[in-house]
């Protein structure tokens, strides 16, 4: 039973990709697991922590009353000393009823009695392991740091590069976008303002062409929040037909609200750099507007497409708490990790759909920016697309293939954009990461429960 429960246990991690050492691999000689650490795609397997002596453990025990005291009996035994514990909810034994608890201990692997801790723990435990910390990677832990995530932008221009687009073409219409991510580009998160940008004749035009277009979309498809919070920003951001609002007008009244600011960028962020803005309560923005010639259409995220489709609901203390935990959740995350995070982000925050007073309701910002979407996910047609029932699972597992430049064939539909929060929370926390996060709102930095060495 204890093998196949071992056996369960390193297929699991070995599809996630994590470095763990089963308790027979780890009773086996120092330079054994050396070995093993020495696959590690880090030359200095623990160079991020200052703590090169700390072992980190995963234990496994059954939901009794006197099982976690009898494990921390054998770290008293030794005399060793716990530097962090915390416990979550198993997945290896789902029958019966068990906790992982998390473990960190101030000695080296190697040590003799460490040998000794785990192989009494191995008698009392339904399972462990020896967390690596070796694929930690390096991440932002002061909002200040985000000053260079903002700079670092796919590749300019990366998001006009559809030749068949106007865009492409237009000399004029790059120039002027370039103008204006470059604004963006030499904004710092210290500075007093963001900066306000004149929009042209041209662009307003797009954005009025939009804007009353979407209004009605949003009267029949988007969650109550929504409007909502569409509400407020006419009422205070400067949300209207006729003008463009200014992101520096949006993340003040946001700042007052919920805390959330908006970042000018100039251009795409990378997958992590995105998703660890919003472990901070930034949510980063660009500021040029689509092409006038296809109005309908951007091969890029624009202003129409985060102000219009994303600012209203950060709104809203509860949704902005959905991008924030994704956020905590992909600092250091693996890669693995972090592409399921971002599956979860594209099939919620973008393409959201959740079920209101018996009606299909959009909260993603992909849907309630996009004439086509909307018109696609909310078709009586006989092709219209695929609806699933809301899975974090299956949907991070199974779904990183999506489409990018495309309707979306399929979407996944909660039983409210609150449900799919209270899932998604619980999958963020079921990500094994050999350290814990959190925001710390006063001092605008990520706490982290062990040491990272070097700066980001
Ligand atoms: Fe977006």
């Amino acid at each position: 039973m204890l093998h196949r429960l071992f056996t369960r246990r390193i297929s699991s991690t070995h599809r996630a990709g994590k470095r763990f050492l089963s308790a027979s691999q780890a009773a086996q000689p120092a330079s054994s697991a050396n070995i093993i650490r020495g696959n590690s795609e880090f030359t200095d397997p623990q160079r991020y922590f200052e703590d090169d002596d700390k072992t980190g453990i995963v234990v496994t025990l059954k939901d009794k009353k006197d099982a976690l005291e009898k494990a921390l009996g054998v770290f008293d035994k030794y005399g060793v000393s716990l530097s962090h514990i915390q416990s979550k909810p198993s997945k290896l034994c789902e029958k019966s009823k068990a906790y992982d608890f998390y473990l960190d201990f101030e000695r080296p692997f190697t040590d003799m009695c460490i040998r000794n801790v785990i192989s009494d723990l191995s008698k009392i435990s339904k399972n462990f392991t020896i967390a690596d910390p070796s694929e930690v990677s390096c991440f932002p832990t002061s909002f200040y740091d985000l000053d260079k995530t903002g700079k670092k932008i796919l590749s300019e221009g990366d998001g006009i590069h559809e030749a068949d687009h106007p865009g492409f073409r237009d000399e004029e219409y790059k120039k002027r976008r370039d103008f204006i991510s470059e604004l963006a580009l030499k904004y710092e998160m210290n500075d007093k303002e963001i900066p306000r940008v004149e929009y042209t004749d041209a662009e307003v035009g797009v954005w009025q062409h939009c804007y009353s277009k979407f209004k009605k979309n949003y009267t029949t498809g988007a969650v109550k929040e929504f409007n909502e919070g569409l509400a407020q920003m006419e009422k205070y951001c400067g949300f209207s037909e006729d003008n463009i609002p200014q992101l520096e007008d949006i993340s003040q009244y946001l700042i007052s609200k919920t805390g959330w600011r908006i970042r000018p960028v100039g251009g795409q962020l990378s997958q992590r750099d995105f998703l660890n803005c919003l472990a901070f309560k930034v949510f980063p923005s660009s500021q040029y507007v689509r092409h006038h010639l296809v109005p309908e259409y951007t091969p890029e995220p624009d202003v129409i497409h985060e102000v219009m489709g994303h600012v209203p609901m950060f709104a809203n203390e509860h949704y902005a708490d959905l991008s924030q935990m994704i956020g905590l959740a992909s600092l250091g995350c693996p890669d693995h990790y972090l592409s399921r995070l971002g599956t979860l982000y594209w099939f919620t925050i973008e393409f959201g759909l959740c079920m209101e007073a018996g009606k299909r309701k959009a909260y993603g910002a992909g849907i309630l920016s996009s004439f086509g979407e909307f018109d696609w996910c909310f078709s009586q047609d006989r092709n219209a697309p695929k609806f699933f029932p809301f899975d974090c699972e299956e949907i991070a597992e199974n779904h990183g293939g999506f489409p990018n430049s495309s309707v979306q064939p399929y979407y996944f539909i909660s039983e409210s954009w609150e449900d799919a929060r209270k899932k998604i929370g619980e999958y963020c926390d079921s990500i094994p990461r050999p350290f814990n996060v959190s925001y710390n709102e006063e001092t605008q930095t990520i706490e982290v429960d062990r040491k990272i060495k070097g700066s980001y």
